[in-house]
């Protein structure tokens, strides 16, 4: 049946401007990362995305080698886009990325300019695409220079293929080069995308304050830890949870009683503000303002519902974020 999304979808979402950028992000942007590949069922895929439209989800996060097999989620994402986003594309951000292993041989991963340029005429081919709305570099490379990355993220925007550039996985000081030489190039860097939840700290050690001196956006990825900053593993590992998969990046051997113990204490404070764990761990990102975006993955249409609800309740109070910290010590 042809898909209409519904007229109402950005009255519910937050939208936030991106850095001191002309474009405006949802606070939850949908990454497709895993549940979106040739091993996944396409129809689940369908009704994710639309539901995600139809919440004001505008933006939607992929990379060359989402799948698995890689490749195939933005192919996924394409078929979608052309048999229900039909008429919509300007109403969408679309980003995708490249920086790991993607084909063999030395120009299928990393930062060069030959494998940049490639992969991205790669990724538009396969989402039917003629531009993507952000182009990032996935990863830093230690053995390119930073200035033939960077002249490659530049040449696309001018080329017409992206419209802005980001970085991901740039530590603080890395990122710091690599802003400066993209305003020299006269291509400012839009976005980062670091790993950041209530389990990984690192982004709060100098890379949020430079991104917003810097006037940089910032889309924080897993910010559930991969669902374990859920409710879904208190009592073990259900057997359709990404621990539980053989495709899933998040190994059964993350779940330690260690963790599970801090998952309990979390989830008794997200019980007394109301919220699930999946909502209150959003909260605690989008508190915030830093934040553009999170960027979030889910494995059911469900999901979606349940986390946007994180928005009912964003504040903490200082003792909740102090019970908080006490936690994660
Ligand atoms: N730049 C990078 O290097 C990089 C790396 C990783 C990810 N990313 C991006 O970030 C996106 C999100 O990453 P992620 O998938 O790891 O994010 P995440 O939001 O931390 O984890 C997603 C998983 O959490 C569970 N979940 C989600 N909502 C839930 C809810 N309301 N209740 C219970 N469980 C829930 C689901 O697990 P189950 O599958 O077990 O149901 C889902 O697959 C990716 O798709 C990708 O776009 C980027």
């Amino acid at each position: 049946m042809s898909y209409k999304p519904v007229s109402t979808r950005y009255d519910s979402m937050e939208y936030r401007r991106c850095g001191r950028s002309g474009l405006l992000l949802p606070a939850v942007s949908l990454g497709l990362w895993h549940n979106f590949g040739g091993v996944d069922t396409l129809e689940n895929c369908r009704s994710i995305l639309r539901l995600a439209l139809d919440s004001g989800i505008t933006h939607f996060d992929l990379a060359n080698n989402y799948g698995p097999p890689p490749g195939s989620a933005e192919e996924n994402f394409g078929r979608i886009l052309k048999q229900d986003f039909h008429g919509y594309r300007d109403q969408l951000i679309i980003s995708t990325k490249a920086g790991y292993y993607m084909w063999p041989g030395p120009y299928g991963e990393w930062g060069s300019k030959k494998y940049l340029v490639s992969s991205l005429d790669q990724s538009l081919q396969r989402m039917g695409l003629d531009y993507v709305d952000i182009f990032y570099h996935h990863r830093p490379d230690p053995n390119t220079p930073l200035e033939e990355t960077m002249a490659a993220l530049d040449l696309i925007v001018r080329q017409g293929k992206a419209l802005y550039v980001g970085i991901s996985n740039y530590r603080a000081e890395e990122a710091a080069k690599a802003l400066q030489i993209l305003k020299q190039l006269g291509t400012p860097c839009l976005i980062h995308q670091p790993k950041y939840s209530m389990f990984e700290r690192w982004v709060e050690e100098g890379l949020l304050d430079l991104l917003e001196k810097e006037g940089v956006g910032c889309i924080p990825f897993s910010p559930l830890a991969q669902g374990l900053l859920t409710n879904k593993y208190l009592k073990g590992i259900p057997s359709d949870s990404r621990a539980a998969k053989p495709t899933g990046f998040l190994q059964e051997s993350a779940v330690t009683e260690q963790t599970v113990g801090k998952i309990k204490r979390l989830n008794e404070l997200a019980i007394k503000r109301e919220q699930t764990l999946a909502q209150m761990a959003l909260a605690w990102i989008l508190k915030d303002k830093r934040v553009t975006s999170v960027l979030i993955g889910v494995s059911k249409p469900e999901q979606v519902t349940d986390s946007l609800q994180c928005f009912r309740n964003t504040w903490f109070s200082p003792e909740e974020l102090q019970t908080i910290e006490d936690i994660l010590r």
